[in-house]
């Protein structure tokens, strides 16, 4: 009895697999699972900034490997939203553990969250796990078989805490003009709005101004697709580093790290410089504390950016990651704006570090104008050798 259940049951998950598309399953006959989520709403105005952390979103649970984790900005619709009319300066997404009881916690003087931090080298920012701007839909982040980026872990929590995931997004509404108080060139066509704020019917004629521009005129929000695999023997964990160019203090003779995260671009001088040789470097040393094999690696960079790479102590190179530009209107191509950002995935065992390896992070950016506030990051997946 006891065995014609089970074959029962064999034959019903045998089937069930069998239709299965063949790209669900990975090498080693693991199943790959996939599930897309929308942040909160993101409400936006022309010239408006949002800049918010969202606690507890939507991510898939249990003891998990994460394979991917891609995500772009939509609009109520679904409809993919292009760079020039919400601007993705940042997003970035990682794990926390939460108090299961709030008011215990405090009773106890213990804290409501516990952020996880990757595995380094900044010491109190960029703890993200994941994290991309403007170059999001063109950038991979596929983490190569056999690895995976352990989550979930249902040992990892301190008593009396469970894991979350959080968000914080930066996006700029760049419709139209900037003027928040005059607001007197939006243009009614950039932002769909046909009924003004009163709800009355905006005027064939009324092309622009006050009336098409009131408060939260659009909701956005970040579409996101994570792939995983339930953890197992078969998975090899991963660790996160990120490196940032910003960090002077190694090179200044400083231990402790000293991530800036953004810095400047100045002109360069017009000397006998010909514009096109105009290339800003931005050189820094950082201290790689746990070393192994590099399984995948890329730069981010924003407008102006040409290509960041990543070089061991005796100089030799490790990663490079190339900026691409969009060249038309639609989203993913969007002219004048990092599209996307190479990726190296380098065969296990060719590229590895070591303990405690100082490592050169260089950022290149062109010059021929100036650019604030950019950044220079690395970021790299490290699967230790075992001991
Ligand atoms: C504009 O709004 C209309 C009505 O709400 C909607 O059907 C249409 O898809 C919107 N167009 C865009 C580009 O968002
Ligand atoms: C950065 O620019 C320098 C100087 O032009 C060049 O030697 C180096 O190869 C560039 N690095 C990258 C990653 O493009």
């Amino acid at each position: 009895m006891k065995m014609s259940l089970f074959l029962v049951l064999l034959i019903t998950l045998l089937s069930a697999t069998a239709t299965l598309p063949l790209e669900a399953l990975n090498v080693r006959g693991h199943r790959l699972k996939s599930k897309t989520f929308l942040s909160p709403p993101i409400s936006l105005r022309p010239g408006s900034v949002s800049n918010k952390v969202y606690y507890d979103i939507s991510f898939p649970r249990g003891h998990l490997a994460l394979k991917s984790f891609n995500a772009e900005v939509v609009d109520e619709h679904g409809v993919p939203i292009p760079l020039h009319e919400t601007y993705l300066h940042h997003w970035v997404a990682g794990p926390y553990f939460k108090a299961k009881d709030a008011a215990a916690a405090a009773a106890q003087n213990l804290p409501d969250f516990i952020l996880i931090r990757n595995s380094g080298v900044c010491k109190t920012t960029l703890g993200q796990y994941y994290g991309l701007g403007s170059e999001t839909r063109h950038t991979a982040t596929w983490v190569p078989d056999p690895y995976g980026i352990e989550v979930g872990n249902p040992e990892a929590p301190p008593k009396g805490y469970e894991e979350k995931w959080v968000f914080n997004i930066h996006a700029i509404d760049t419709r139209g003009v900037t003027d928040k108080l005059g607001c007197t060139e939006c243009r009614c066509n950039l932002y769909n709005v046909t009924i003004d704020e009163d709800g009355q019917r905006i005027s064939k004629d009324y092309t622009g101004g006050a009336g098409c521009c009131y408060d939260e005129t659009r909701n956005v929000f970040l579409r996101y697709k994570v792939m995983w695999l339930d953890w197992s023997d078969a998975v090899l964990p991963v660790k996160i580093y990120i490196f940032d160019a910003s960090d002077r203090a190694l090179l200044e003779g400083k231990s402790e790290p000293a991530c800036k995260i953004e810095y400047q671009v100045e002109e360069c001088s017009s000397g006998n410089q010909a514009k096109n040789d105009c290339v800003h470097v931005q050189v820094a040393k950082q201290i790689l504390p746990r070393g192994g094999d590099i399984v995948f690696g890329v730069g981010h960079q924003h407008s102006g950016g040409i290509a960041a790479s990543l070089h061991g102590e005796d100089g030799r190179l490790l990663c490079e990651s190339v900026a691409s530009y969009g060249e038309g209107q639609e989203a993913g191509n969007e002219a004048g704006y990092i599209v996307g950002m190479s990726t190296c995935y380098p065969k296990p065992g060719t590229v590895t570090v070591r303990d405690g390896e100082v490592l050169t992070v260089v950022s290149n950016y062109s010059s021929e104008r100036q650019h604030t506030g950019v950044m220079g990051l690395f970021y790299i997946l490290v699967a230790e050798h075992e001991q």
